[in-house]
């Protein structure tokens, strides 16, 4: 019984608050960015390009998400992960950044 109330109670601490589990944003990231973002696909900034990055990092993490959200070039908006929400969407960028080599 332990062993089913312990995820239980996880879910129900974080499952509903703007709090996100670490776990769920990676879990986004790797489903619905990196796809791009790790090879470059569709012209997307490489996670090794710091020169691209380097005007979109000055712009600040608020600014990144507003583009994530609403879709810039080949980037779908929201990056493809149209069930997140916007904070889901900035934790993700905030992911992104901290993965960034
Ligand atoms: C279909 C490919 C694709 C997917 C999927 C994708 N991106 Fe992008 N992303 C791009 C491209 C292309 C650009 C460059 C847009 C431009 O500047 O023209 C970009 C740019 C960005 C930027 C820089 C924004 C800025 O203000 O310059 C961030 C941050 C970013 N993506 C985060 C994400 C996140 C987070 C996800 C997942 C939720 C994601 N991307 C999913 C292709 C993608």
């Amino acid at each position: 019984m332990k062993k089913i109330i312990a995820p239980l109670s996880f879910v129900l601490l974080f499952g509903s608050h703007a709090v996100f589990a670490d776990a769920e944003i990676e879990a986004i990231v790797d489903r619905h960015c990196q796809a791009c973002h790790d090879s470059g696909l569709a012209g997307a900034p490489k996670m090794d390009d710091a020169d691209n990055w380097a005007p979109r990092l000055a712009s600040g993490i608020d600014a990144m998400t507003q583009t994530v959200i609403s879709g810039k070039g080949a980037m779908p908006p929201k990056g493809t992960c149209f069930s997140c929400t916007d904070e889901q969407l900035k934790a993700a960028v905030e992911v992104m950044v901290q993965r960034l080599k």
